[in-house]
Parts: C-alpha cells; sequence; structure tokens
C-alpha cells in the first residue's frame, strides 16, 4: 500500500511539473504563431501540444483502462511516423483552443482513473508507474524539442528565456590538451537495469571493456570553436571527407547555427530572438556531428565513443573527473544508435528499436532543456548527425 501512494503521488507530481512547464513555454506565444511551421524541421507548435495529448491519452487512458478514443482520426494525424514533420501544416490537425482543451480533458480523465490502476500488480506496463513514467518523459521531451522551435522563431523574443542556455564553463579547466582527464581502463557497466521511469533502450545493464583514454574536463566552449572557424576549420577538405563534406557543401555553413561574424570581427549569436556577444565560455552549442567530428580531428583527438562517454560520466564530479557531463549540452558520440546485447523492446517498437542502425549518432548527457526526470547517466538520445537545431555540443576524447 506504501509502495503504491508514494508511486501514484510521483506519477501526480511528474504529470502536473510536465503540464506546468509545457503550457508556461506556450503561453506568451500567440495563436498564429502556435499554428504555423516556423522550420520544415519542426512540427508547428499546436501539433507537438496535441500530440503530447495523443500519446496520454493512448498510452494511460486506452491501454491502461480500455477507454475509447477521443476521436479515431488523431491516429493518424498525430501518429509522429504516418507524416514528416515538414507535412504536419497541412494535416487537419486541432486549433490552439481546441488542443489545449484536448489535452485537458485526457489528463483529467487520467487523474479520474490512476486511482482504480493496481501499481504493485504483476502487469509491467503499470507496475512502479512505468507506463507514467514513459508519458512524463515523453512531454519532457517534446518541451525540449518545442525549445528548439522557438529557438528557430527569428523574431520572437521569449519572455522567460534569460536562462534558457548552458552555464559557463570553468576557463582554468578548458578542453586544451591540458584540460583532459584520464580515465582508467577495465571493464565498466554501461546502462541499467531498472524498469520504471528508463527506455528499453538503456537496457540491460552488461560489462564492455575500455582500453585507458582522456576525456576533456569540459564540453569545448564558444572560445575554442571559434578559433577552429577561424582558423579554416570548415575550409580544410581533409576534415570533411564523405557524408560531412556533402553536408557542408550542401548547406555552405561556416559556423555554428544562429553565430554572426560582426564589422569588427567579433562573433554575435541570436537567442530566442535576441541578438548577444557570443560569450566565450559557454559551451558551443548548434553544431553537427560533422562539424563536432571535424573539430575534434583538427585539435588531433576525436569524440568519444558512446562507452567512454558513459564510463567518464560515472567520474563527473570526483576530486580528478570531467565536469559537466550532464544538463549543459547533448554530447555527440562517435557511436552508431545500436540495442545493447539482449535489447528488448518495451513497450512498443517505435520508441527506440526503429531507429537502431547507422543513420543516427548517439548525444548524452542532456541539455540546459532536458527535464531532470529525462536528464541521467544511461540515457541515450539520437539524432542525424547532420542536425543542429538541437542543443548541442560535444567534447573531446583520445587515447591515453
Ligand atoms: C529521443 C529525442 C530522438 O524526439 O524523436 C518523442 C523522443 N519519441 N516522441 C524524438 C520522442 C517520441 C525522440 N528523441
Ligand atoms: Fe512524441
Amino acid at each position: 500500500m506504501g509502495v503504491t501512494v508514494d508511486t501514484e503521488s510521483r506519477i501526480e507530481a511528474g504529470l502536473g511539473g510536465a503540464r506546468a512547464r509545457t503550457l508556461s513555454l506556450l503561453a506568451p506565444i500567440d495563436d498564429a504563431d502556435l499554428a504555423r511551421q516556423v522550420s520544415p524541421l519542426m512540427s508547428p507548435l499546436i501539433w507537438d501540444l496535441a500530440h503530447v495529448g495523443h500519446y496520454e491519452e493512448l498510452w494511460l487512458l486506452r491501454n491502461v483502462t480500455g477507454a475509447a478514443p477521443t476521436n479515431e482520426l488523431f491516429d493518424d494525424v498525430y501518429d509522429a511516423f504516418k507524416h514528416p514533420r515538414r507535412d504536419r501544416p497541412s494535416l487537419p490537425i486541432l486549433g490552439p483552443d481546441e488542443a489545449r482543451a484536448f489535452v485537458g480533458d485526457v489528463r483529467r480523465r487520467v487523474l479520474d482513473a490512476l486511482a482504480t490502476v493496481d501499481l504493485d500488480g504483476d502487469d509491467p506496463l503499470v507496475r512502479d508507474g512505468f507506463v507514467y513514467g514513459m508519458v512524463v518523459q515523453h512531454e519532457h521531451q517534446h518541451d525540449e524539442t518545442m525549445l528548439a522551435t522557438i529557438q528557430l522563431m527569428e523574431h520572437f523574443a521569449h519572455p522567460d528565456a534569460d536562462d534558457w542556455r548552458p552555464s559557463r564553463v570553468d576557463r582554468d579547466a578548458g578542453g586544451t590538451a591540458a584540460g583532459m582527464v584520464d580515465v582508467r581502463g577495465g571493464v565498466v557497466a554501461i546502462g541499467t537495469d531498472e524498469l520504471a521511469w528508463v527506455y528499453d533502450n538503456e537496457r540491460p545493464r552488461h560489462g564492455m571493456d575500455v582500453t585507458p583514454f582522456r576525456i576533456d574536463r569540459t564540453p569545448v566552449t564558444n572560445r575554442q570553436y571559434a578559433a577552429f572557424v577561424e582558423d579554416g576549420g570548415y575550409d580544410d577538405e581533409r576534415l570533411w571527407s564523405g557524408d560531412g563534406w556533402a553536408w557542408r557543401r550542401e548547406t555552405g555553413a561556416g559556423a555554428p547555427e544562429f553565430w554572426r561574424r560582426e564589422g569588427d570581427g567579433s562573433w554575435s549569436r541570436r537567442r530566442y530572438g535576441r541578438r548577444e556577444d557570443l560569450p566565450s565560455d559557454e559551451p558551443v552549442q548548434h553544431v553537427c556531428w560533422h562539424e563536432a567530428d571535424a573539430f575534434a580531428c583538427w585539435r588531433g583527438a576525436r569524440l568519444p565513443t558512446e562507452t567512454e562517454w558513459e564510463a567518464a560520466a560515472a567520474l563527473d564530479g570526483t576530486a580528478d573527473g570531467p565536469r559537466q557531463m550532464l544538463g549543459e549540452v547533448w554530447e555527440w558520440t562517435a557511436t552508431d544508435f545500436h540495442g545493447y546485447p539482449g535489447f528488448v523492446s518495451f513497450p512498443y517498437r517505435e520508441y527506440s528499436e526503429v531507429f537502431f542502425g547507422p543513420e543516427y549518432k548517439v548525444l548524452r548527457g542532456g541539455s540546459w532543456a532536458t527535464d531532470a526526470g529525462v536528464r541521467r547517466p544511461t540515457f541515450r538520445n539520437w539524432d542525424y548527425p547532420i542536425r543542429r537545431q538541437i542543443f548541442a555540443g560535444f567534447r573531446c576524447a583520445d587515447d591515453a
């Protein structure tokens, strides 16, 4: 009984916290901006909101209590797999008022039903609140996606954006060669066997043999990255072989997204609708995997593998360990997204399994936009190596 009550209050707090965040992010944005598509890479914000409600209805009402769908058409319109983001504005999606009413109605019914659900039973979907944790994390992940969409809005200065940035890194610790820390080799434990509030791709926990290596104490900063840009880093074809070179030719990018070179030679960036001087000591963000890889190569280093990253994260905060591995910027790793040995998809293949393969690179650590409920050393994110709208940076590694 005690266990159920704790789980129940954790669920209520989790759902309530995610919803408060979602609504406060969207509150200052007018309905026209909520409904328009800011970038072909992103959904209209109002699609994200109703998709969050649809996912919640599917998992917490239809699959848990057997409730009927509000509208069967939503299974098509709000299924992320049926329509790519660029096509979503032309779908018959709910308008802002309807979407707000829909998510509110789903939430009231979810909370009403919660007391009747057996959280201590044998059903792995609800045991210890698994599926509730999944839905809470899903909403927070979409909040981060919406933050990326809002950042892409050229002329909208969100009133809450003052602290929407990673924290500065310790200058002395900076990612020069001297700023690297040694990590001993050996067998390290990767992943987790937790079931509740964790995703299938983090399981099972397993040992991985790691060769001794070095890793930057802190994420690569804007100052360090600007030195690479100014040294012609984007023009050196040898750094841009294969797909990376194709990406560079196609985009013509010569600096991270949102950066601009000013007349006096300094760099500015656009952040939530405002131009500001580039803060030298912040981790660089909005670089794609190819840019991260090219920087590492220019510095005579490489990106850490996913295993190395997790081995290093275990030392975060220790005296000689790395710093700021969680909750600053997503960090690109050298590794393609795959299931761990013994992976079992749960509760649906479309969360992670369908993305396994060489097209996606793994990112680790979580950004400043990642809620604490989604931020943990075993959490695995993934994206295409050409994507820059996410809050992604990196740190370098090297053989010992
Ligand atoms: C884990 C961030 C890659 O946004 O595509 C949201 C998270 N899954 N809805 C994504 C997700 C289903 C996912 N990422
Ligand atoms: Fe989703």
